[in-house]
């Protein structure tokens, strides 16, 4: 058990308040010893002390009112612990919009997909190994983003609506993650493979590689925002994660499943990944309008060498998502091919540089697959920057019209 000395010590360490409240000492915590009427008095005589030792003073550390001019993306000082009054309406209305999209990956019917897995003629092989590659990236890519999100990002973007928004994507990646767990439990799969392609399977570990390289610059507990390289690094994380890595990384994979369930093959599988695709629109949205928001506000951040930068992450995701395609599908299956994948990604970058403010890479590149974009692009939700307005549904049924 711990000595008096010992929790009075353990209570002491520092912690770093994101209020403007002074730090006053707190009342100390007796162990849980003696009667109920002794733990009372000894509780009631705490609480007097805190007030004595910090009277007025208490409240007049709680700081003053916080002003909507004084809210910021990055490095701001009003108190981050009071959501209104709000300055970013399109942050608050994602975070609803996320909310009335909200399911869970037991509510998909596996049993189709558990039938046609298990059959032996149920699948080619070249299906089989898009199925096991897609679980395989998926499985830890949504754990790199929420891990990303919850350890790098969250304490930099001092803004409470874009936090609000954070944790319910953060729960959103814990569902996907738990989708992936759920569809590879069902179909028996062999779970220490598929876990760890990520570090086993080169056209998977270097997505990987290369995504957690940015949280890297990030993770350290000193890293602090303020400076301008240091902004610029945060900067980076966000396109690498928003742009690259849900932006690029998910397409060709999504593709890949989505087209498998349009033949009526793994419609589970397909289902959950549909649901998924839906999640991810939102958070590439929001990923894009936070990265451009923080652009209007710091626009020295957004030099010359910061775009070039931007534009070659875009182009770097693009080639190692080609090299994915490749790797995926050495021969053509489920009406496509790498090639045609190829010319989707060229379409994909295209539109993650114009979404960035950056001029289009492949003027020529169409998108193989519209109905993809059906999927995708044709739901009202209301992207701030690009003012397209699509309506989501407020159940949380499953409806692209
Ligand atoms: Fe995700
Ligand atoms: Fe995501």
């Amino acid at each position: 058990m711990l000595s008096w000395e010992e929790l009075e010590e353990k209570e002491a360490k520092p912690v770093k308040a994101e209020t403007q409240a002074k730090q006053v000492e707190q009342p100390k915590v007796a162990l849980q010893t003696g009667s109920l009427s002794d733990r009372l008095e000894r509780a009631k005589k705490a609480v007097a002390d805190f007030d004595k030792q910090t009277g007025e003073e208490a409240l007049e550390g709680m700081g003053s009112r916080v002003d909507v001019d004084q809210k910021a993306m990055i490095n701001c000082r009003a108190d981050v612990n009071q959501l209104v009054p709000f300055k970013y309406d399109w942050a608050w209305q994602k975070y609803l919009d996320g909310c009335a999209n909200h399911w869970m990956p037991q509510e998909i019917n596996m049993t189709p997909d558990v039938a046609l897995w298990k059959n032996e003629d149920g699948l080619s092989e070249d299906e089989r190994k898009i199925v096991m590659r897609s679980l395989g990236f998926f499985s830890t890519a949504d754990s790199l983003v929420a891990n990303n999100l919850v350890l790098s990002i969250y304490r930099h973007i001092t803004n409470p609506e874009c936090r609000q928004y954070l944790l319910r994507q953060s729960f959103e990646e814990a569902i996907h993650t738990h989708a992936y767990q759920y569809v590879i439990q069902s179909l028996g799969m062999d779970e220490a493979e598929l876990f760890n392609m990520y570090r086993e399977v080169p056209s998977v570990a270097r997505k990987a590689s290369w995504a957690l390289d940015f949280t890297k610059e990030l993770d350290d507990p000193n890293f602090e925002t303020g400076e301008a390289e240091q902004d610029k690094k945060l900067l980076r994380n966000l396109i690498a994660f928003y742009c690259v890595l849900e932006g690029i990384f998910f397409y060709c994979g999504f593709t890949q499943i989505l087209s498998m369930g349009r033949r009526n093959k793994m419609t589970g599988t397909s289902e959950q990944f549909q649901y998924i695709l839906r999640d991810e629109s939102m958070h590439l949205n929001f990923g894009i309008d936070m990265i451009n928001q923080i652009k209007l506000e710091n626009p020295h951040l957004w030099d010359e060498e910061m775009q070039d930068q931007a534009a070659g992450m875009i182009l770097q995701g693009m080639e190692l998502e080609i090299e994915y395609a490749r790797d995926t599908m050495p021969r053509g299956v489920l009406g496509m091919n790498a090639s045609m994948m190829e010319e989707y990604l060229n379409y994909i970058a295209n539109r993650r540089l114009v979404q960035l403010g950056l001029p289009e890479e492949f003027p020529k590149a169409e998108n193989p697959f519209p109905w993809m974009s059906e999927i995708m692009d044709l739901r009202k939700e209301k992207n701030f920057f690009e003012t397209r307005v699509i309506e989501y549904q407020t159940g949380g049924a499953l409806n692209w019209d």
